[in-house]
C-alpha cells in the first residue's frame, strides 16, 4: 500500500469539484486501500479523493478507536437532517486548527460500494458529522467555509506561511 500526499488548505485544487466514479475495477480498490493507509497514517479519521487530488466521488472514513469500521462509499449522496448541533471539527488539509461547525445531527446516506453495488444507512453523532464533513470535500468545500470571513483569513494567512517556513 502506498501513503499518498494530502493538499493543504490553501491549495486551490482543493477546491474542485469531483465527478462521479463509473469505472468499478482493481485500480478504484487499489486507491481506496491507499486512501485508508493514508487516513489511519496520518491519523484521522475521514479523507475524501480530493484532498489526495483525485477527483473522483470516493470517500473514506472510520470514526472508531480500534480502526476496526471503516467505511469506503462511492458516489455518496446525502440526505441530513433532525437537529443541528455544534461540534469541533478538523482536517487533514487544514492541519492543527479545531474549529465549531454547526451541522445536522444525522444523514441519510445512499452509496455504492467499491464493486459497485448500491448500499443505503443512516448514521448518527460522529459517523454522521465526519461523512457530512468528507462530502463536502467532494464538492470543493472544506469546514472553514463555515466560518467568519476573519477567522477564516486569519487560518488561510497562517497555513500559507507555515507552507513558505517549509520551503
Ligand atoms: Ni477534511
Amino acid at each position: 500500500m502506498t501513503r499518498l500526499k494530502i493538499l493543504h488548505h490553501p491549495d486551490p485544487r482543493l477546491r474542485t469539484k469531483a465527478t462521479p466514479v463509473d469505472t468499478f475495477d482493481d485500480k478504484l480498490i487499489e486507491f481506496s486501500k491507499n486512501m485508508l493507509e493514508t487516513m489511519y497514517a496520518a491519523p484521522g479519521i475521514g479523507l475524501a479523493a480530493t484532498q489526495v487530488n483525485v477527483h473522483k466521488r470516493i470517500i473514506v472514513v472510520d470514526v472508531s478507536d480500534t480502526k476496526s469500521e471503516a467505511h469506503t462509499l462511492i458516489n455518496p449522496a446525502l440526505e441530513p437532517f433532525g437537529e443541528k448541533v455544534r461540534g469541533e471539527e478538523g482536517c487533514l488539509s487544514v492541519p492543527e486548527i479545531y474549529e465549531s461547525v454547526e451541522r445536522f445531527e444525522q444523514v441519510h446516506v445512499k452509496a455504492q460500494d467499491i464493486h459497485g453495488e448500491p448500499l443505503e444507512f443512516t448514521a448518527n453523532g460522529m459517523l454522521s458529522i465526519c461523512i457530512q464533513h468528507e462530502c463536502d470535500h467532494l464538492e470543493g468545500k472544506l469546514f472553514v467555509d463555515y466560518l467568519s470571513s476573519l477567522k477564516r483569513g486569519r487560518i488561510t494567512k497562517k497555513l500559507r506561511d507555515q507552507a513558505k517556513s517549509f520551503v
